[in-house]
C-alpha cells in the first residue's frame, strides 16, 4: 500500500484518538537499579525504556580522561526484541548516531568542570519501541543523573512532532513516524522551570518555515509538560524514600 493511501487523521482525531497537541501516557519511576548511582524506568506511549547513570568515576581506559572536565558517555541500545523485526544486537550507524546527539543534549546540563578527571557514563536501554524512542531515552537519562545527584544546570525535556496528512502532532506513534510527511525530534534545556535553549533538534522530511515554527512551539508546550512530570517522579522517589519504601521493580 501507498503511504498516500494510509489515513493518519480522520474526523480530527490520530488513529489512537489523541488530539493534534496530546502527549502519548508517560509513566516514570525512578531509581529502579540497585546497582546504578541512578536510574530511570520510563514508558511514552509504548516506549519502554530504562536509564542507568553511574559516576562521577574513574574513566576506563584511563588515557580517555580531561583534566580540566568529566568526560560524559551515552550509550543508546535498543533490544532485540525491542521492535517487530528482531534487531541485530550491537551497535549500528542510527544507535551511534542517536548516542551522539543525545550525549551531546545532554552535555548542555551536566556541570562537567565540577568532575576532572572522571567519566559520567550514561546507558540507556529501549526494551519496547514505538517511535520517539530517542526523545524517551532522554527524558529517562535526564531523570537518572538527578537521581544520580550528578551536579546539573538543569534538565533536558525531550518530544518529537510530526507532520501527518499536512497537520502538525505532537508526540507521534509509530504509525505516524512510518507513514508521516515529517518527523522533528527536539530537546530543550530547562533551567529554573524555564525553557533556556534546543539542545537537540534533527529533522527527516521536509516542512515550510512557518510549520517549523508552529512545530517548535508546540514541542515547548509538551516539552513543559514531561519536565512537571519528570520533577513529581523524582519527588516521588524522595518521598517513598523518606517514608522507608524502596522504588525498586519487584
Ligand atoms: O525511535 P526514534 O523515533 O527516536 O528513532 P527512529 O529512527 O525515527 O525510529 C522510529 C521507530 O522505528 C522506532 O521507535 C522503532 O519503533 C522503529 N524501528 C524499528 O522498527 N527497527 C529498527 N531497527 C529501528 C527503528
Amino acid at each position: 500500500m501507498d503511504s498516500k493511501d494510509i489515513k493518519l487523521i480522520i474526523d480530527g482525531k490520530r488513529l489512537d484518538g489523541r488530539g493534534f497537541e496530546d502527549l502519548r501516557p508517560i509513566k516514570m519511576r525512578v531509581g529502579v537499579l540497585k546497582r546504578a548511582d541512578g536510574s530511570c524506568y520510563l514508558e511514552m506511549g509504548k516506549n519502554k525504556v530504562v536509564a542507568a547513570v553511574f559516576g562521577p568515576r574513574e574513566v576506563h581506559p584511563r588515557h580517555l580522561a580531561d583534566p580540566i572536565k568529566a568526560v560524559v558517555r551515552y550509550r543508546y541500545n535498543m533490544a532485540p526484541f525491542s521492535v517487530e523485526e528482531r534487531k541485530r544486537p550491537g551497535p549500528d550507524r542510527r544507535s551511534v548516531e542517536i548516542s551522539k546527539v543525545s550525549r551531546e543534549a545532554i552535555e548542555a546540563i551536566v556541570m562537567k568542570e565540577l568532575f576532572p578527571r572522571s567519566g559520567i557514563d550514561i546507558f540507556v536501554e529501549v526494551l519496547q519501541a514505538d517511535a520517539g524512542s530517542r526523545t524517551a531515552c532522554l527524558n529517562a537519562a535526564s531523570v537518572a543523573l538527578v537521581d544520580a545527584g550528578v551536579p546539573m544546570k538543569g534538565m533536558i525535556s525531550s518530544v518529537a512532532v510530526a507532520k501527518v496528512d499536512d497537520v502538525l502532532v505532537l508526540d507521534p506513534m509509530k504509525e505516524e513516524d512510518n507513514y508521516g510527511q515529517a518527523d522533528i525530534p527536539f530537546a530543550f534545556f530547562i533551567r529554573n522551570d524555564r525553557i533556556e535553549s534546543i539542545a537537540l533538534l534533527q529533522m527527516d522530511g521536509r516542512v515550510s518555515k512557518e510549520e517549523f515554527v508552529q512545530a517548535l512551539e508546540m514541542a515547548k508546550r509538551g516539552a513543559m509538560k514531561i519536565y512537571e512530570m519528570q520533577k513529581e517522579a523524582i519527588k516521588t522517589k524522595y518521598i517513598m524514600e523518606s517514608e522507608g519504601e524502596v522504588n525498586e521493580i519487584e
